[in-house]
């Protein structure tokens, strides 16, 4: 018993001298103010419980604290940027330093991470996977061109006759659910130029977003990295059975059309994704970036582009309609654009985009209250210093997209939909951002969002048609009570409860 107390005094003291150590430390390296850290676990109640939903802790803390923020989540040190000011210096000024990744644990199951492009280090691999995306699947050129236009147009199009036959029906519509089949089978023939069916598509969809889940739970293995190995809440172990299953599926598509091309079968050359990449893989050595190209680095790309795409777009839509069936006036003034621009054209085309201003703040002003991405993880792989303060070498650094968005004195009522906001700054606030940063749903900077070109045309032409060609309205069950505009984060920040809406033929 002794001998018990005397190990606990001892176990007791070196926690509390290691604790006044790195408080001390803490302020002779000038990092930046936050919360007092508690012994052990730091700040993690601070940001994982109060509040429940980290962007808006982080917000509130953020007011005490100021908008560059230090916090403890257990061992790690996270900085968070949460001004237009402070994400500039992140995303713009310091950004060959900081665009490194800390990535999840969980995303070390499968290997996954070595080949992820969301969590590489911005270094070869990583350019080699966006330079691939950005020249054959997402570009603007490829994205408009004769292979990838007719295949955007159906997946408008089959979101349409779905919401048809639920409307002829009297059936609510799953906004969301809508949206999303349709992008889901747009990406897989843009990959692999084959469609996705009914039970294939949902299984998929079950497995990928269980396994992104998992990546997201609070996780020992990313407070505590020397405990990380031991994976003590089975985070990876539930990343990896799940991915496996998605995992399958491509390579499915990869050794079917390897087959094929081995076979000889002249149809087997087509011009997808998994085209190039085989023909990059065959052609081993002609160029730096085909000597990457490997199985492994082919199945994380399709997964990762898979993940990125569909909650992202259909989310959007889903928050965007939520926003227009509770703000009757600017249902009109959007269907009223709609019906002067298109007059009896049945779907909105990216080419009308131009002629369609009101649609464009609607979207922007969707994404400026509702950012699809809220907290942007970085990580400093150099220390630097910003407005005096130290960043340093290892740290997380966060841009909390959603706090500068909701900034009341860049953006007066932020918590109010006005899209003619969005008209009168027209010139300086873009899809792509705002040069003073104000307004960044899709990031800066090096790592900036590379599906920015296929998530504006696919968002712009799929709301555009669902608003031109149906009338809406809320259940009758909500329109006392209004639209729970909860949120959850998952992969992304989406509706809590989905949007469920009336439509009607116009
Ligand atoms: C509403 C739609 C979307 C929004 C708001 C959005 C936003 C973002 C944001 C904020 C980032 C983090 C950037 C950074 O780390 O600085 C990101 C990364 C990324 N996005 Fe998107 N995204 C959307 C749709 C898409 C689509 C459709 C694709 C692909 C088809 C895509 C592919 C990616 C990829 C690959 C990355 C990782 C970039 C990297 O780490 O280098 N996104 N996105």
């Amino acid at each position: 018993m002794a001998l018990l107390l005397v190990f606990m005094s001892s176990l007791l003291f070196m926690l509390l001298s290691s604790y006044a150590l790195q408080l001390l430390t803490d302020v002779r390296r000038r990092l930046p103010p936050g919360p007092r850290p508690l012994p052990v676990i730091g700040n993690l109640l601070d940001v994982l419980l109060v509040g429940k939903l980290p962007h808006r802790s982080l917000a509130r803390l953020a007011e005490q604290y100021g908008p560059l923020m230090t916090l403890r989540l257990g061992t790690v040190v996270v900085i968070v940027a949460s001004s237009a000011a402070t994400a500039r210096e992140v995303l713009q000024t310091h950004n060959t330093a900081l665009s490194g990744r800390n990535p999840p644990d969980a995303w070390n199951g499968m290997g996954h991470a070595a080949n992820s492009v969301f969590v590489l280090p911005p270094r070869n691999k990583w350019r080699a996977l966006r330079r691939i995306g950005a020249e054959h699947l997402l570009s603007p050129r490829r994205l408009d061109g004769d292979a990838l236009r007719p295949l955007l147009r159906d997946a408008v199009l089959g979101m349409l006759r779905r919401v048809s036959e639920l409307a002829a029906s009297g059936a609510p519509v799953e906004v969301g659910h809508a949206a999303f089949a349709s992008v889901m089978d747009l990406q897989w023939r843009a990959m692999f130029s084959v469609g996705l069916d009914e039970p294939t598509s949902r299984e998929l969809h079950g497995f990928a977003r269980e396994a992104v889940a998992h990546s997201l739970r609070p996780n020992v293995s990313d407070f505590f990295p020397a405990l990380a190995a031991a994976d003590l809440q089975r985070v990876r172990r539930g990343f990896a059975t799940h991915l496996a299953r998605v995992y399958q599926l491509i390579d499915q598509q990869i050794e079917r059309r390897r087959d094929a091309r081995q076979a000889g079968d002249g149809d087997a050359r087509k011009d997808d994704l998994l085209g190039v990449m085989l023909d990059m893989s065959e052609e081993q050595g002609k160029d730096a970036v085909d000597a990457l190209v490997n199985q492994d680095f082919m199945r994380a790309f399709f997964t990762d582009i898979f993940l990125a795409a569909n909650d992202t777009i259909s989310g959007t839509i889903e928050w965007a309609m939520a926003e227009l069936l509770q703000d009757p006036q600017a249902m009109t003034k959007v269907q009223q654009e709609l019906k002067n621009v298109l007059g009896s054209k049945m779907h909105v085309e990216y080419s009308d985009i131009n002629q369609l201003p009101y649609l464009q703040a609607v979207i922007k002003e969707t994404l400026r209250l509702h950012a699809v991405v809220p907290l942007v993880p970085n990580k400093a792989e150099a220390t630097v210093k910003i407005h005096g303060h130290t960043v340093p070498k290892g740290s997380t650094v966060l841009v909390n997209v959603w706090a500068i968005h909701h900034d009341a004195e860049l953006w007066p009522e932020p918590n109010k939909f006005i899209p003619e906001r969005f008209l009168k700054q027209q010139e300086e606030v873009s899809f792509q951002g705002a040069v003073d940063l104000r307004f960044v749903p899709f990031s800066a900077g090096r790592r900036t969002c590379l599906g920015l070109p296929m998530a504006t045309r696919m968002i712009h032409t799929m709301l555009g048609s669902l608003l031109h060609r149906f009338k809406w309205t809320l259940l009758r069950e909500v329109e006392g009570s209004g639209v729970d505009m909860s949120e959850k984060v998952g992969i992304t920040m989406a509706m809590a409860s989905p949007l469920q809406a009336m439509a009607r033929r116009i």
